[in-house]
């Protein structure tokens, strides 16, 4: 094998994806992804049974990773996984795991912060897409988080606004619920969302300092205002589902890039990213592109597989920070929250 060639196993099990990948310098060869059907039952992710399921999949999917990558265990330089934020449970799962592979096979350990794996999936190697110039500002959505990052280095990053209460990703799931959906609901709100009109319903707009977001009173108000609906009108979510879930998703999608507006007006920074499990939503991600236009923006759209949880995301930022010769050693441990600081 030539000299120079690193390749990195990355875990990540954060939440209720069991996640192994395989990166070979900057290539992906192979990024499994084993998920968890049983939490659809209970309306959200319930921790104990995603430990559970962590502890089944995580062998057979490294296993499964390693064979589709068509290397051999022995070839791995070095080990990366998520060490939060997260469901503690489920990233001790994928902590021990990691432990474990590098003191058996002596190589190094590397925790990485799932959000720098969010915001880094943009520099796996892509035929299809620039990777983003630095400094770039990256709108960072997921199911727990959701802020703006100015980007400065690989590894050296700042949060410059982050919400206050839910997540857009939550606001997405929790008003999905109202509605009907099983959990994980942002999908399905997108999908129906785009057989509806989004200037039928209009929802409470948050007024909130600087770059910070809230979408708790969003959630709220669309509560109440089908409350009242349906003491009119019973049926009246299923008879008005396309268009409430394009009014909802447009709501969200306006108050995300306000924020993003203002503060690529602010800093000057024209070079804008979208990650997180909400970049897979189709309306932000051609909102990007038309408003991108407007501004001049140039701007980066994750692989959909990159977007929601993925240890492709984690193997990058493993490299990066490998490179840079950041490991942890054998007393590491998982973190549920995680502060999120500069690395370098
Ligand atoms: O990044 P991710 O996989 O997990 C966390 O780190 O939280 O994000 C999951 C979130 C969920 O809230 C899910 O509903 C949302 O991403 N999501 C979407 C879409 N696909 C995933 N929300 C809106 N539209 C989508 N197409
Ligand atoms: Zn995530």
């Amino acid at each position: 094998m030539d000299q120079k060639e690193t390749i990195i196993l990355a875990i990540e099990s954060s939440c209720d994806d069991t996640s192994a990948a395989i990166l070979k310098n900057n290539a992906i060869l192979s990024n499994l992804i084993a998920g968890q059907e049983i939490h659809s039952e209970y309306g959200g992710v319930v921790p104990e049974l995603a430990s559970r399921a962590h502890l089944q999949n995580i062998v057979p999917v490294v296993s499964a990773a390693i064979a589709k990558a068509r290397i051999n265990k022995a070839d791995i330089d070095a080990i990366a996984f998520t060490k939060g934020p997260g469901l503690l449970g489920s990233l001790v799962v994928g902590t021990s795991f990691a432990k474990s592979f590098a003191m058996a096979m002596n190589i190094p350990l590397i925790d990485v912060n799932h959000m720098y794996g969010h915001v880094l999936a943009h520099f796996i190697d892509d035929k299809d897409r620039d990777k983003p110039a630095f400094p770039f500002l990256c709108l960072t959505v997921s199911g727990g988080h959701t802020q703006i990052v100015h980007v400065k280095s690989p590894l050296k990053m700042e949060i410059i606004g982050s919400t206050i209460d839910d997540a857009a990703g939550e606001a997405f799931d929790k008003i999905a619920k109202l509605l009907g959906f099983r959990y994980p609901g942002g999908p399905l709100i997108d999908k129906h969302a785009q057989r509806g009109d989004p200037k039928v319903f209009q929802f409470a707009k948050p007024r909130v300092d600087g770059y910070n977001y809230s979408f708790s009173g969003l959630k709220t108000s669309v509560l109440y205002f089908l409350q009242k609906q349906e003491k009119i009108n019973p049926d009246f979510i299923s008879e008005n589902l396309d268009d409430l879930c394009a009014s909802v998703q447009k709501s969200i999608i306006d108050v995300l890039f306000v924020k993003l507006v203002l503060a690529s007006k602010e800093l000057k920074i024209n070079e804008i990213a979208i990650a997180g499990g909400v970049s897979a939503n189709s309306e932000l991600r051609s909102r990007l592109i038309s408003v991108g236009e407007q501004f001049g923006w140039k701007t980066h759209i994750p692989r959909f597989e990159y977007c929601t949880d993925n240890a492709a995301m984690i193997a990058i930022t493993g490299k990066f920070m490998h490179e840079a010769g950041l490991h942890s050693n054998q007393s590491v441990s998982a973190q549920a929250r995680i502060p999120f600081k500069s690395l370098v």
